[in-house]
């Protein structure tokens, strides 16, 4: 997979994709994120990108020119599957769309500043708008390195152990398991002991029942019939 970012804020995003399992990805070859300071495409030398709003009113629009330059010149290297601009009045993300994201080969995200960007971006360029959350960031830089991270784990081949996204939070409209690791008792507070009985399908049926058990008592909303 290839994601382009487009920012007036580049430095924001330097270095989330370096690490951990972002940075696996890209060694494994399997991902490429590649920054774009929109400034390459501003409309004068003083690298103007934005402007004050027709019809009145505080804060800045980032700019048509800037924005149709840059997706068509990136768009000649590669065609996109999806152009996302990342806006709090987008589709909410959730695990559906990471997963059905993480099979695309190319992706454009752009990411907005000040009041947003020019509405004919949206109305002409752009194929999906999506929010992180309910609340307001000053830029879509950080909701940018979420949504790669969160679908670049994702990537057939990325993770270790395949199965290990399976158990992800979500993954089946539940939430994980609690999970343990060494000691078996720590100050007398003891593993429980189906985790130790090597009996794989009732461990197994443990998780499941403990997953349902927190979806109920957390997160109500998600759990299906
Ligand atoms: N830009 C500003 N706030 C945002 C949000 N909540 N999600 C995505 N992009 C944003």
């Amino acid at each position: 997979m290839h994601i382009d970012i487009l920012t007036v804020l580049p430095e924001l995003l330097q270095s989330p994709f370096e690490h951990s399992i972002m940075k696996r990805a890209q060694d494994k070859g399997l991902l490429k994120v590649q920054v774009h300071q929109l400034r390459k495409w501003a409309v004068n030398e003083y690298g103007m990108v934005d402007d004050y709003q027709y019809g009145g009113g505080a804060g800045m629009v980032i700019m048509c020119e800037p924005l149709a330059k840059a997706i068509e010149e990136l768009g000649k290297d590669r065609k996109y599957d999806e152009i996302i601009y990342l806006t709090p009045d987008g589709e909410r993300l959730n695990q559906k769309i990471a997963n059905t994201l993480s099979l695309k080969g190319n992706i454009l995200m752009i990411c907005g500043h000040y009041k947003g960007i020019d509405d004919r971006i949206r109305e002409h360029y752009v194929t999906k708008e999506i929010s992180i959350g309910d609340y307001v960031l000053s830029g879509g830089e950080l909701a940018a390195a979420v949504l790669v991270d969160t679908i670049g784990r994702l990537i057939p081949g990325v993770l270790n152990d395949e199965t290990s996204a399976l158990f992800d939070s979500f993954q089946d409209d539940l939430l994980a398991p609690p999970v343990y690791t060494r000691p078996v008792d720590y100050n007398g507070w003891k593993v429980p002991d189906i985790l130790m009985s090597g009996d794989h399908k009732k461990i197994a049926d443990w998780r499941h029942e403990q997953s349902i058990q927190r979806t109920k008592e957390r997160r109500p909303d998600i759990l299906k019939d």
